[in-house]
């Protein structure tokens, strides 16, 4: 291979979490119940029932957590804000203690020289807001929402320098109104794409008003991209890959690159009777949201063939960590997901591809030519703790390792990788499989009947990215 390029100075190396994931404290100092705070209590919705009433407690141990990071080396540290602790019921007065307790976070982090990248929205909209007008089912949310960032963007103006506005739009409008395993656990495809087009001008709104308040720094949102490849070279099956391109991918990423929807997928959702309500405005409002950059969660890409009509429809996803339990899953009329001949899959059957992380930096730059954020990248698996309390994670370490260096090649190709945000920090709780798919440098020990100790241990990965780190990507 040509000779990489060698990552750049100021690269951001760095991790990322969500706050339903690791912060706990469900209720405590004022905050506000989210749709996910509910959503758990019906029976059989998440693993063995888990929830995040306590996660891993980072709110109580965010110190402890930042000084594992600091040890490391971290130069980045990605996480989200609960929008019930800023606005209990999702707007009216501001709840101090809640948002203080960001203001320490965000302070500590700075005083240990990690740069923090603020989510400000990681799927835990507060039930209030689903209970008063159904949430992004209403264009209401659109003014609480640019209320809320903008109580963030004063209090944070100057010491948060990237911001990422929605956390894969994607998954959450699709899992939360096709698949109903996300609340509100609808399956309504008309009312999906009539939430999504709202969530894009909530968005847009969003991102317009941090340019309008001329705050220092970055924003973007963070698309959940699974690059789509044809099977084979049957042209019917080439077609299939790009269809699917259009209405997974392009269907979002052109909305918030060019402030336009795909042509192609479009007139699907127009042949299907669920195309959005476009009111007069909404498209130039969604062109003057203009991101700084694109942000990008990256974990796996997806093999197609051609599907009849009469063909496969979506399927249950693997949330058992058995290997091929996956469901067939499809869109009938336009494509089928089959498995990769030439990749290996995790217990969960997410396919491992490194070079489909450079062929989506790629697809990328060359459709958007915007620097590109890498913020989440990452490994669920099963680890063990050993009775030294080791924890031998090597194939994360193999994981990470092929993905960075895909990440190289495609700075080397012409990409710009502004940085790298692994996914996670500490383990967390999975949304829906638990603690039993970790993804962490830090083990936490924590498990389904949330008795575990919460101590937190170093796995072999955290000091293999100590060394990526400290050689900004030489060793791999
Ligand atoms: C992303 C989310 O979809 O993938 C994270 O932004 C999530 O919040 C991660 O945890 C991994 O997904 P899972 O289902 O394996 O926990």
């Amino acid at each position: 291979y040509k000779q990489l390029k060698a990552f750049p100075k100021d690269f951001l190396w760095g991790s990322a979490s969500a706050a339903y994931q690791v912060e706990g404290a469900w209720n405590e100092d004022g905050k506000g119940p989210s749709v996910w705070d509910e959503f758990v209590k019906i029976p059989g919705k998440t693993f063995k029932g888990t929830n995040g009433e306590l996660a891993v407690d980072h709110y109580h141990r965010y110190k402890e957590d930042i000084a594992l990071m600091k040890e490391q080396g971290l130069k980045a540290y990605r996480f989200s804000i609960a929008w019930t602790r800023i606005f209990p019921n999702g707007r009216g007065e501001i709840n101090q203690a809640g948002l203080d307790f960001y203001i320490n976070l965000v302070d500590e982090l700075i005083a240990n020289g990690i740069e923090p990248l603020v989510t400000l929205y990681h799927w835990d909209l507060p039930q209030a807001l689903q209970d008063e007008y159904m949430g992004w089912e209403s264009r209401q949310v659109i003014d609480d929402f640019v209320n809320y960032a903008t109580v963030l963007f004063e209090t944070f103006r100057g010491k948060v320098k990237y911001w990422i506005s929605l956390n894969e739009q994607n998954i959450f409008i699709q899992l939360g109104y096709l698949m109903a395993v996300h609340p509100p656990a609808v399956v309504d495809p008309k009312r999906m794409y009539e939430a999504n087009h709202i969530a894009n001008l909530a968005n847009a709104s969003v991102i317009k008003k941090f340019h309008e308040m001329d705050m220092p720094g970055q924003i973007g949102p963070s698309f959940a991209y699974t690059p789509n490849y044809s099977f084979d070279s049957n042209p019917l099956n080439v077609l299939a890959a790009e269809d699917t391109e259009d209405i997974m991918a392009n269907f979002w990423l052109d909305v918030y690159a060019w402030g336009e929807y795909p042509i192609f997928a479009m007139n699907y959702l127009k042949e299907q009777g669920v195309a959005p309500t476009i009111e007069p405005g909404d498209m130039a409002l969604l062109k003057e949201g203009k991101p700084d950059f694109l942000g990008v969660n990256y974990y796996q890409t997806a093999t197609h063939v051609f599907n009849p009509l009469n063909g496969v429809g979506m399927g249950k996803m693997n949330t058992s960590g058995k290997k091929g339990s996956s469901e067939e899953t499809g869109m009938p009329g336009v494509s089928k997901k089959v498995a990769n001949p030439f990749i290996d899959r995790t217990n969960w059957d997410w396919e491992i591809d490194p070079q489909g992380l450079r062929i989506a930096l790629r697809r990328m730059t060359s459709r958007y030519r915007m620097p590109i954020l890498i913020t989440e990248n990452g490994l669920g698996e099963y680890d063990k703790i050993t009775e030294t309390n080791e924890i031998h994670d090597d194939y994360r370490i193999n994981y990470l390792s092929s993905h960075v260096k895909a990440i190289q090649e495609a700075i080397t190709d012409g990409v710009t990788v502004l940085g790298y945000c692994t996914w996670s920090y500490t383990d967390l709780l999975s949304w829906l499989n638990g603690y039993q798919k970790r993804y962490g440098f830090v083990y936490v020990d924590q498990d389904e009947t949330q008795n575990g100790s919460l101590t937190r241990y170093k796995k072999d990965s955290y000091y293999w990215y100590q060394n990526v780190i400290a050689t900004n990507g030489e060793e791999l």
